[in-house]
């Protein structure tokens, strides 16, 4: 594996790799990796010649300060664990590299960022297209790995790809989840072990619902997973620092990202959450149809 930090070195070892005809696969992310990143990279390590892994907190998809300035930094390790895993070649750059001016860009995705995180983030999902168009711009990849716990984001990147009319093909990866259920995230790490302990809740209730969801409504079922984890302290007699707070959960087409009222309104449908515990901002997602 080498290590990468300037876009100069960058460009010469794409440029290489292109030369010679081989494949590239790039998975872009933000570091602090665990399993979650690395089954990204084995399918990456699987369907191209050449896998390029970045490592950058993009901070221009934070809009909230202190949530950039807690993001966990473990480069060592996860260089380990990138070249462990079979990475060719980890981009690391800095903040000024990546950025040597201000950005400008602004980008907009219509109906598709309106739901969900969008609102919730203002700003945040331009942020993520300014890197990622940049990154696909310097790496060239043929193919590029997005993991589906960040569902919204898939569908950004994919109406990226269209603007961009570009033939990079997209490739979703399916949630990787603890042994309990939890999905990994770089956050967890934040969360008190009494928190720890309780948060596999949201993906059982998720669970419960994807069972309900045989004779419940749309509606009914929305309320009740809020409801179920929103009064889960009362019913287990936990203190209130272990609450649960339900920011949204939607049900969804898995297209087109707008909610449903009816479970044949859409070919695809799944179920986004996002629910703070402990300080900590958690998502994840389960599939209902399709
Ligand atoms: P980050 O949160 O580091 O995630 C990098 C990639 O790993 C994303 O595609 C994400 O969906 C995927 N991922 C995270 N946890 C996962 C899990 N438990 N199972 C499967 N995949 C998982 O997402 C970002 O970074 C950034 O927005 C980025 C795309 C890098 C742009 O800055």
């Amino acid at each position: 594996m080498i290590t990468i930090t300037t876009i100069a070195e960058l460009d010469s070892a794409i440029n290489e790799t292109k030369k010679n005809n081989k494949s590239i696969g790039l998975v872009p992310t933000m570091g602090a990796l665990h399993e979650g990143h690395l089954s990204l990279v084995n399918r990456a390590r699987k369907e191209n010649d050449v896998v390029v892994v970045s490592v950058f907190v993009n901070p221009i998809q934070f809009n909230n300060k202190e949530d950039l300035e807690k993001y966990p930094r473990t480069l060592e390790k996860d260089l380990a664990m990138l070249e462990a895993a079979g990475t060719d070649i980890a981009f690391t750059p800095s903040v000024e590299e990546m950025y040597p001016e201000p950005v400008t860009t602004v980008y907009h995705f219509g109906a598709i960022e309106q739901v969900m995180e969008g609102p919730r983030r203002p700003g945040h999902f331009s942020g993520v297209a300014v890197v990622v168009r940049r990154l696909f711009e310097l790496t060239k990849p043929d193919r590029s790995y997005f993991g589906e716990k960040d569902f919204q984001q898939i569908a950004v990147i994919r109406e990226l790809l269209r603007q961009m009319n570009s033939n990079i093909e997209m490739v979703p990866c399916p949630i990787v989840r603890a042994n309990d259920g939890l999905a990994l995230s770089s956050r967890n790490m934040r969360l008190s072990p009494e928190a720890r302990n309780i948060a596999p809740a949201i993906y059982a209730t998720l669970m419960q619902a994807v069972e309900m969801s045989q004779y419940e409504d749309v509606d009914d079922l929305k309320l009740w997973v809020l409801d179920t984890l929103a009064s889960f302290h009362e019913v287990n007699s936990l203190p209130e620092g272990l609450r649960f707070e339900p920011e949204y959960f939607e049900i969804v087409d898995d297209t087109t990202l707008q909610p449903i009222d009816n479970w044949d309104e859409a070919s695809g449908s799944v179920g986004c959450i996002a629910v703070w515990l402990d300080g900590v901002r958690l998502i994840d997602m389960v599939r209902f149809r399709g």
